[in-house]
Order: C-alpha cells, then structure tokens, then sequence
C-alpha cells in the first residue's frame, strides 16, 4: 500500500503564523505538525509516501524529511498547482500509487488513542474498496458525515450537512483499493469549485464497498485549522507526554519499532539531535531497544 499527505492549502485561517511558513510544518507541542499524519501512515505499515504541496513549501518538507531513508523509509514529493480538492491527491499522486492500494491522511489531522496501530493493520489486512474511520463530534455539520449498520457498513454520507443523521465525523484518513484513482478520474468539481473526497467515497457506498471505523470514547481526534484547536492539540500532546514519558509521533521511534531501522539507526537519528529533550528520548528508546535486541539473540 501506497501513502499520500496531503499538506497542500494556503492556512489562511491561521494567518499571520501562515505567512511564511506551511501549516503542515507549524509547531505542534515538541515536533513540526507533519509528524502526526507521517507517524499514522508508518504505523499503518507503509513505507512509501508522497507529501503533496503548494510550490513554495516543498523544499521545506524536503529539507526536513528528505527521501525518508534515515527512517526506513521513501519519501517522495508532487506539487498541488491550487487547493482543488482532497480529491486531487489521486490525480497528483496517480503515478506513486501505480497498482497499489492507497491510503490518503490530510497533513493537519492527529489520531492518537490505544490500540490504534491494531486497528489500523487490521483495516488494511480486510481492505475492499473503501474503508474511513469516523470520529464522534457535537458539531457533525462541519464535516463530513457518516451512518453505519452495526457491522460498519457504510449506510449514507453527507457533506457538511445542515442537519447531519449522525454525530460521527468522517475523519482525514481514508483507505482505498487501486480503483480509487479511476473513481477520482470520474468525479466532478463541486460547487465551491474542488474534488470533494465525499464523492469518491459515495462512489463506493453506492457499490456497497465502504466501511467505517469507529474512533470512540478515549480517542482523539484533533484537527488544526484555528488557533485554538492548534494551542489545545499541543496542550494535549504535552499533558501526555509529561505524564506517562512517552512521546505521541515520535517518528523515529516508530521506525525502529515497526522494524524499518535497527536501534543501531534510531540512535544515531537520536545523537544529532541530542541537545533537545526530543534527542534525549530517542537515545533512551534506542538503547531500550538494543537491549531487548540483544537479550532476544
Ligand atoms: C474535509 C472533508 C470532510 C472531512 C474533513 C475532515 O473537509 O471534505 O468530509 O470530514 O475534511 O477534516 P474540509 O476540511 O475540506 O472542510
């Protein structure tokens, strides 16, 4: 399976901190915003991801990530002329995907909850058209919106709907088979002009090939687009990092534990950055690490 991030957009509503820098690369507690969705898709086990971006902001994901082999990883880059659309990520990233399977996290987007690495290898391992994770909200109207039967079939999905049939917000992870770039070929602009992503995914509801996961109680879901829902998704990521010493997308902790670099590697991704306490942890993991390593020899 192929990964898309789709960091594209102006962040106009987080002007002025947008006015030079890209959202997706904004400070999110310890770590660039990026991190979050990047730290999904290799817990989804992918290991080849396209970042798609404005023009201006490429070379800045590209200094930060490069070609992703420090992390086990490839890592390639594709240009968004204009925000048309979640959509367009298909069109763009028709190439990376070739005959894979894809999946698509919008690069403001922050899942973190127990046992999600699990759920998220499951959905792949059962993956047949389309398969979205839904997120109860109390304001469903500004999402997309999705009903489900009691297995998770996917029953209805409405965008932005005046008056929404479900709490559960459609969030900005999506899994798909190959066929998602043909259906994305096929769909029209919508009225604020863009390739909405809802009517890909009413292409599979309509073949009965869409699913939903639901992301329950103990979950978060966060999305950046204000300031305050970005001050509280950094509140968030340091009230639980403070007390439990763990660190939530630490990237190069997760490379090493899904087994894309050795502890060997991780250790040494830690020592550059060894003056921040974002260093210091991941020297200690790595140790941990080669020290299970060791005694399972
Ligand atoms: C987009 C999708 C919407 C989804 C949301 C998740 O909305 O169109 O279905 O619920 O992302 O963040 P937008 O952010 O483009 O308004």
């Amino acid at each position: 399976m192929k990964g898309i991030i789709l960091a594209g957009g102006s962040g106009t509503r987080l002007r002025p901190l947008t006015g030079t820098l890209s959202k997706q690369l904004l400070p999110v507690y310890d770590k660039p915003m990026i991190y979050y969705p990047l730290s999904v898709l290799m817990l989804a086990g992918i290991r080849e991801i396209q970042i798609i971006s404005s023009k201006d902001h490429l070379d800045l994901f590209r200094s930060l990530l490069g070609e992703g082999d420090r992390l086990g990883l490839s890592i390639s880059y594709a240009e968004q002329r204009e925000p048309r659309g979640i959509a367009e990520a298909f069109l763009i990233g028709a190439r990376h995907i070739g005959g894979d399977d894809a999946a698509l996290i919008l690069g403001d987007n922050v899942f973190h909850g127990p046992g999600f690495s699990s759920v998220l290898t499951g959905t792949v391992a059962r993956l047949d058209g389309c398969e979205l994770f839904g997120y109860p909200v109390k304001d469903a109207h500004r999402y997309g919106v999705g009903e489900i039967d009691s297995g998770g079939r996917l029953l209805s999905l409405e965008e932005k709907p005046r008056r929404p049939r479900s709490n559960l917000a459609v969030t900005g992870l999506y899994l798909y088979t190959n066929d998602v770039v043909e259906i994305a070929r096929t769909i029209s602009p919508s009225a604020r002009g863009e390739l909405e992503i809802t009517d890909v995914n009413k292409v599979y509801l309509e073949q009965g090939r869409a699913r939903l996961t639901e992301l329950g109680r103990g979950f978060a879901w966060l999305d950046m687009g204000t300031h305050d829902s970005l001050l509280q998704a950094g509140q968030y990521v340091q009230l639980l990092e403070q007390r439990q010493g763990e660190r939530i997308a630490c990237i190069e902790e997760i490379a090493m534990r899904m087994g894309f670099i050795s502890a060997e590697q991780c250790y040494r991704l830690g020592q550059e950055l060894r003056s921040s306490s974002y260093g210091s942890y991941i020297i200690d993991v790595a140790m941990r690490g080669a020290a299970a390593d060791s005694r399972a020899q």
